[in-house]
């Protein structure tokens, strides 16, 4: 293995030993917050589908939703299919898909409820929907269409800052690590930059196409492994590793 390299670049036994201690007390801390992270991720968003661990599916309804029918259109299409004119139910079924209006519900759909559902659902039985108190009505065509928006931009302004430093910090002291060829040390100091602006952008689009959800699993994967990569290799030349004689350079 040839060691010339760049007249810049110094390797990690060529520094102080201060530094040295600097540069592992940042890979610590770094490293412990990471896992807090991938902690956080994981229980916030694994088993949403229903089945253990954390799979592109549950990404797919924490972004864009589950997709399931609200409880009044399950109603509907279940057991209370007998209740209500087949008419009538796909008035309530438009009117909750086209965003379920007071004004909607006012001319259409109280009325329908009023006559083929408030002898049953008229708060006279607790364990069954008031169906003529409309707040009651609203939470039952809450459709779930994940993350909001707003949600999605706070949290995205706060990662973008937040992973640049990281890896920024991180990048930075591995570019002291000897690892040959260049372009994988290139490739592994790029990758969670161009990880993160796909990762982050595809929060947005699994909510039109939910096959983006795949580029927010790959690239969360993408940023661990280089992290990982750059934390062990750095590590372990900091403490372990001499460089090289020939590329030594001589101290005054
Ligand atoms: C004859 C009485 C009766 C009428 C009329 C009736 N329901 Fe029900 N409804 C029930 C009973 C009993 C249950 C609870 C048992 C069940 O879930 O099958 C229920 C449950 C429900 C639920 C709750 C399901 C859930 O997610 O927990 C909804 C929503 C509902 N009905 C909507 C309607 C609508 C809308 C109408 C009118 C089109 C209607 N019901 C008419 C008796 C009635």
């Amino acid at each position: 293995m040839s060691t010339n390299v760049h007249r810049l670049y110094f390797h990690y036994s060529e520094y102080p030993p201060s530094m040295r201690v600097l540069f592992t007390g940042a890979l610590l801390v770094l490293g412990i917050a990471y896992m807090f992270a991938m902690v956080q991720t994981y229980i916030s968003h694994a088993a949403r589908d229903g089945s253990p661990g954390l799979s592109v599916q549950d990404l797919i309804i924490a972004y864009s939703g589950s997709k399931e029918d609200s409880r009044l259109e399950s109603a509907l299409k279940g057991p209370m299919i007998d209740m209500v004119d087949p008419a009538d139910a796909a008035r309530i079924t438009l009117w909750i898909h086209d965003g379920a209006s007071r004004e909607g519900y006012d001319e259409t759909v109280q009325p329908i409820l009023e006559n083929n559902c408030a002898s049953c659902h008229d708060g006279s039985n607790p364990h069954l929907p008031n169906l003529t108190d409309y707040n009651v009505v609203q939470d039952l065509v809450a459709v779930d269409t994940g993350v909001s928006i707003y949600t999605l931009v706070r949290v995205s302004h706060i990662h973008l800052f937040g992973i640049t430093f990281i890896f920024f910090i991180m990048g930075f002291i591995f570019t002291h690590a000897l690892i040959k060829p260049i372009w994988l040390k290139c490739l592994v100091t790029g990758i969670p930059f161009l990880a993160i602006i796909l990762d982050i952008g595809s929060w947005y689009l699994t909510k039109i196409h939910p096959g983006f959800a795949w580029v927010v699993y790959i690239g969360g994967i993408c940023m661990a492994f280089s992290f990982a990569f750059m934390w062990i290799t750095s590590m372990y030349q900091m403490w372990f590793m001499r460089a090289p004689e020939d590329l030594v350079r001589n101290a005054d």
